[in-house]
């Protein structure tokens, strides 16, 4: 048991996994991308047929659910690693991780993963400095040009990923934002290595 924790937020493409799976082998600590959470568990509703927009059907889902992220990521027993990353699940994360119901299940599950790891755990997320972790040891948020965060994810465009922070830092419950006491990191044209040193002199500040 140890609980440290280094929590990093920012929207989407800012560099956040990349970043904190980085610093967490670094420091030999562990990582865990709470995106992936949200991910799975809409890759999961979308299967079983449930409309998205109704939170007591959502809240059904959020009951029960055990998803472990380590590598793979696997939801009830079933490896979604893949499927958690498809257009379909892109454009409708943000409506799922809008569910109170669900967020609460998850924020519990991410408490509990970074207080059983032996030497402490990178988090990175929207709401990881503000909600989850507010006392973590070192709070980051990471962020880029728009341009920039869309070449970095690749296949999905500069649209979908602007739609998505919006959604992100407009919802009610715990919006994306700059809470306080975090550093805040503009990434655009910071090689990783100088991002994963700069977030690691602030364990030692
Ligand atoms: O980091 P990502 O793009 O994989 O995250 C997917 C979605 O999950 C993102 O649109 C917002 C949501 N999310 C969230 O609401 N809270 C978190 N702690 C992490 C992600």
């Amino acid at each position: 048991m140890n609980g440290r924790v280094i929590a990093i937020d920012g929207p989407a493409g800012a560099g956040k996994s990349s970043v904190a799976r980085a610093v967490a082998e670094r420091l030999g600590w562990s990582f865990l991308d709470t995106g992936a959470m949200y991910r799975a568990v809409t890759f999961f509703a979308l299967d079983h047929g449930i409309d998205l927009s109704d939170d007591e059907s959502l809240e059904k889902v959020a009951v029960g659910l055990s998803i472990s992220i380590t590598e793979r990521v696997v939801i009830n027993g079933r490896d979604v690693t893949a499927e958690i990353r498809t257009p379909e699940v892109n454009s409708k994360v943000s409506s799922v991780a809008a569910c109170s119901a669900i967020r609460r299940a998850l924020v519990e599950q991410q408490r509990i993963f970074a207080s059983e790891q032996a030497h402490g755990t990178v988090v990175e997320g929207r709401d990881i400095t503000t909600v989850v972790f507010p006392d973590a040891e070192v709070k980051v948020f990471l962020t880029a040009s728009l341009e920039e965060r869309a070449k970095r994810r690749g296949d999905e465009s500069a649209a979908s990923v602007a739609a998505r922070d919006e959604a992100d830092a407009s919802r009610v419950d715990s919006p994306l934002s700059v809470g306080e006491g975090v550093t805040i990191l503009d990434t655009t044209n910071m090689p990783l290595d100088q991002v994963v040193d700069e977030v690691v002199a602030c364990l030692r500040k």
